[in-house]
């Protein structure tokens, strides 16, 4: 069944995986789409990397991965990975997490900051708050029962030198409490968006109608570069480094291994 040429692409589409994230970017986007997060939260939402978030007994997340109260209350670790490769994350970051309600619905004061850490800094692809200010300490999710199913978004944004927060929002220690978080990141001068994803908590059976939204159907996303030669040469190349052209590597038309790559990351979602 699988002709030669298959298994040198299966071989090496762990290396392509190492080197380029953007499905995984794609696959991120759709959910905050689908989620309805997009518009609910963000206006638009292009990451340039991927986050991802591990609770303690739990492990790490997937993006709308719906927990229960007590699975969400201890502080997460979190994790970025570049979409690509000419991504660098060098700078200073802020890093929230806001109770963006449940679908179709919001509070009228905005949303309620669960977490608020200005100054952070990337060090691999982790997350280091040595010299960072916890505005707002983690504080685990408690919707309202009946409330609905709240989706609580983690995002990190770009903190540019030239970075502004509003006074009350400028010191440790503020509490857990709703605020306008667009108007927060843009009077701030944060961005731009670097990496989002979101978990749900639900507590009690929900009262209130839910907007439906559509699950993410992963294998409806395009594989990287299948839409300009500029990206199928990136991913022709993402799948080289470390193999010669004696290898067997050179056999494979950049097409069939985009469509692979397709169809493996549609597994493993
Ligand atoms: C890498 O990601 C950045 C940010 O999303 C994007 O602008 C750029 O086009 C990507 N480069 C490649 C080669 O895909
Ligand atoms: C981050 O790295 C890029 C590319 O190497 C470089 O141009 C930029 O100046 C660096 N930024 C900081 C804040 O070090
Ligand atoms: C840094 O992270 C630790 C948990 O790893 C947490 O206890 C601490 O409060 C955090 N500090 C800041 C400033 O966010």
């Amino acid at each position: 069944m699988f002709t030669p040429s298959v298994a040198v692409a299966l071989f090496f589409v762990p290396f392509a995986l190492a080197q380029d994230n953007s499905l995984g970017v794609q696959a991120i986007e759709a959910h905050f789409t689908q989620s309805l997060l997009v518009p609910d939260l963000l206006s638009s939402f292009t990451p340039s990397s991927l986050l991802t978030v591990n609770f303690a007994g739990v492990g790490e997340l997937q993006p709308g991965q719906a927990l229960v109260k007590e699975q969400s209350a201890p502080y997460p670790t979190v994790k970025v990975t570049p979409g690509n490769s000419s991504v660098t994350l060098n700078g200073t970051y802020t890093l929230a997490m806001v109770d963006a309600e449940a679908p179709g619905s919001k509070l009228p004061e905005g949303q309620t900051r669960h977490w608020l850490v200005n100054g952070v800094k990337i060090s691999g692809n982790d997350i280091s708050n040595s010299s960072a200010v916890a505005v707002t300490d983690y504080a685990g999710p408690g919707p309202a029962a009946g409330s609905g199913v709240h989706r609580y978004v983690v995002v990190l944004y770009e903190q540019p030198a030239n970075f502004s927060p509003p006074e009350a929002l400028s010191k440790p220690g503020v509490p857990v409490q709703p605020f306008v978080f667009s108007d927060y990141v843009k009077n701030s001068n944060l961005g731009p968006l670097v990496a989002a994803t979101y978990f749900t908590v639900q507590e009690g059976t929900a009262t209130v109608s839910a907007v439906p939204t559509s699950s993410v159907i992963s294998s409806t996303l395009k594989p990287a570069g299948s839409s300009t030669s500029k990206g199928a040469s990136g991913t022709g190349s993402a799948s080289a480094p470390g193999s010669s052209s004696s290898n067997g590597a050179s056999t494979l038309t950049v097409p069939a291994a985009a469509t692979l790559f397709g169809m493996l990351f549609a597994l493993v979602m």
